[in-house]
């Protein structure tokens, strides 16, 4: 029997010195594992006489049981001493400021703003959203829209083209969103009223001309538009957008080859010093160019001009966002400067709407 109370002896101290959970599992292992003190013990029995084995066999299974369950106990008391250290070094500093969440912490751009923006005004006054590709053909970029071959209006556009096919035609980056309205007229049967914002191409790089940029088309087509109701649609989405109650408009003679008559549109301001105002004042800036659709363009798109009649207009994403929101050089707009997003931009859930306010 004493080999049995030394061995509770040992292993109890042992037990009680094991300072954390891993050494506490070494005394177990080292006690009631496969190769264990207690386990050894265990392996003797086999080589005893029967009546030997029952009382050497009860006082060893006992001595296991009391081993397992100090061993228990201690892991215990560890387990506790563990979570309170952890508690203890893991407290939370509550007064410590909040970190800003994803969604507040980014920016929405101020073109996407004023692309939300612009296409809220139009959605409201009834208009529908066209798109197409960046990437046109010739034809609708140029000769639907009543660009004759080798006519200068195309050399004006400063045209990036793709080589050439076998055939010899070349597909080009589109030059402005103009070929949106060929592409809906070919498709849809009028009454037509849409607007197709997106991105366009030339070779032009300067303060004011970035060599991809935005447009924002709007095209009417039905059998009693006229340059009247353009007029209105546009005075009111001047007002809406620059969100002032008056805006003076000045309607001057101009030429696109796809409008007749055709106008370009300046809109009346006041620069002091560092501050544009709209609606007021002694300069003019230009916005945009317009005009009823030539009947040329309507025939080449499948409308009868006998029937139908209507008016478009294209004008710069880009510049209209400089004009409201202040932004001096255009190329600042694509050079993806967290600085200036942080600057510029506009939080992600003030998400423009008439009646909650474009920009506020
Ligand atoms: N496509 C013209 C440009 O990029 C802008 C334009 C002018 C569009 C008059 C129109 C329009 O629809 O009627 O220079």
């Amino acid at each position: 029997m004493a080999d049995i109370e030394i061995l509770e002896q040992e292993l109890t101290g042992a037990v009680d010195n094991a300072g954390d959970e891993a050494a506490l599992e070494a005394v177990r292992v080292a006690a009631l594992g496969k190769n264990g003190a207690v386990t050894a013990l265990l392996k003797t029995l086999g080589a005893m006489s029967p009546d030997e084995r029952k009382t050497r066999g009860a006082s060893i299974n006992m001595l296991k049981d009391r081993v397992a369950a100090v061993i228990n106990a201690r892991r215990e008391v560890l387990k506790s001493a563990a979570l309170d250290v952890r508690l203890a070094s893991e407290t939370i500093d509550v007064t410590l400021p909040l970190r800003e969440a994803p969604a507040e912490a980014g920016r929405i751009h101020p073109l996407s703003q004023v692309w939300d923006e612009v296409t809220t005004i139009f959605a409201d006054m009834g208009f529908a959203v066209a798109e197409g590709p960046d990437i046109e053909t010739d034809d609708y970029n140029f000769t639907r829209l009543n660009f004759p071959e080798g006519h200068p209006a195309r050399e004006m556009h400063d045209t990036f083209y793709f080589n050439p096919k076998e055939d010899g035609s070349r597909l080009l980056l589109r030059t402005h969103t103009s070929p949106v309205q060929v592409r809906t007229m070919l498709s849809k049967t009028p009454p037509i009223r849409v607007i197709c914002p997106g991105r366009t191409y030339r070779s032009d790089s300067d303060q004011t001309h970035t060599p991809m940029f935005h447009q924002v088309e709007g095209l009417v087509i039905d059998k009693s538009s006229h340059l009247g109701h353009l007029k209105w649609i546009l005075h009111e989405f001047c007002k809406a957008f620059f969100e002032v109650d008056n805006v003076n408009m000045r309607f001057r003679p101009s030429f696109f080859p796809f409008t007749e008559p055709s106008l370009e549109v300046d809109i009346q301001c006041r620069r002091d010093k560092n501050e544009i105002r709209f609606g007021e004042g002694e300069d003019w800036l230009e916005i945009l160019g317009c005009g009823m659709v030539h009947s040329n363009v309507l025939k080449l798109c499948g409308i009868d001009p006998e029937v139908y009649q209507g008016f478009a207009w294209g004008m710069g994403i880009d510049r209209i966002a400089m004009l409201k929101y202040g932004i001096a050089d255009l190329r600042q707009l694509f050079e993806g400067d967290v600085r200036w997003l942080n600057h510029y931009g506009f939080r992600p859930l003030e998400i423009p709407t008439l009646a909650g306010g474009l920009s506020t």
